[in-house]
């Protein structure tokens, strides 16, 4: 997976990445990620980026020049590019957007705004798609590109110790993640569940399932319209759901 971040702030996006996962993944060459500073693409002397917008109003708007001219440098160095913008008028971003993400051969540009917005020529002059991460506004794109980067990037193969890892946690599956016990066996009396510690991988495995479909079910109950379960499942899960409408009545 190959990313360039053009943003005003280098110094908000360099540190996450450089650490943990993605500063592995990158030195393994499984992720390549350039940082680019947008005022170095501004052609006057004041390397000006922003502007009063046409019509009045408050703040300043990102001018066109720069950011075209950072995308086209970029799009010389690494060929077929794809270009995300941050903005919370964007769709939102969820795992099979990472998934996607993780596989696109083109290099992703994400164009990091400030200020009031970006003049809307960027939108209408090249081929950009915005990308939400959620109903809320930031101070910037950056954050936003951040996280749409690491949850990308441990999907490439190769990122992620262990391939089981990715198969069983949330949102791969449609479901919850069953709780997750380690020693010591009693801490300050709550004790893992018996079952966990009887050596039996059939039975923990169909407890795990049964605490993923419950942890689903009293938290994220939408998420069981488009989870893959069994008959058997399926209606255990609503038994669950009655028992537990009763016993709150
Ligand atoms: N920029 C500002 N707010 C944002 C959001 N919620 N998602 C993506 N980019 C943003």
């Amino acid at each position: 997976m190959k990313c360039d971040i053009i943003t005003l702030f280098p110094e908000m996006v360099a540190p996450a990445l450089h650490e943990s996962m993605l500063k592995r993944a990158q030195e393994r060459r499984l992720l390549e990620i350039g940082i680019h500073q947008l005022r170095d693409y501004a052609a006057d002397k004041h390397h000006t980026t922003d502007d009063v917008p046409y019509g009045g109003g408050p703040g300043m708007v990102l001018k066109p020049d720069p950011i075209f001219a950072a995308v086209e440098k970029i799009r010389q160095e690494r060929g077929e590019i794809r270009i995300i913008m941050p903005s919370p008028q964007g769709a939102q971003f969820n795992q099979t957007m990472a998934s996607a993400f993780s596989k696109e051969e083109r290099s992703l540009i994400f164009i990091c705004g400030h200020y009031e917005g970006i003049d809307a020529r960027v939108r209408e002059g090249m081929s950009v798609e915005e990308v939400s991460i959620g109903d809320y506004i930031l101070t910037g794109g950056e954050l936003a590109a951040l996280v749409m980067i690491d949850a990308s990037a441990r999907l490439i193969p190769g990122v992620l110790g262990e391939p089981a890892s990715l198969e069983e946690e949330s949102f791969s599956s449609s479901l919850l993640e069953y709780p997750q016990y380690t020693r010591p066996v009693e801490f300050r009396g709550l004790r893992v569940p018996d079952i966990l510690l009887s050596g039996n991988h059939k039975t923990i495995r169909a407890w795990r399932k049964q605490q993923a479909l419950l942890n689903t079910l009293r938290k994220r109950p939408d998420l069981l319209a488009d989870a893959s379960l069994t008959e058997d499942e399926r209606e255990w899960v609503d038994q669950q759901h009655c028992d537990e409408i009763k016993s709150h009545s």
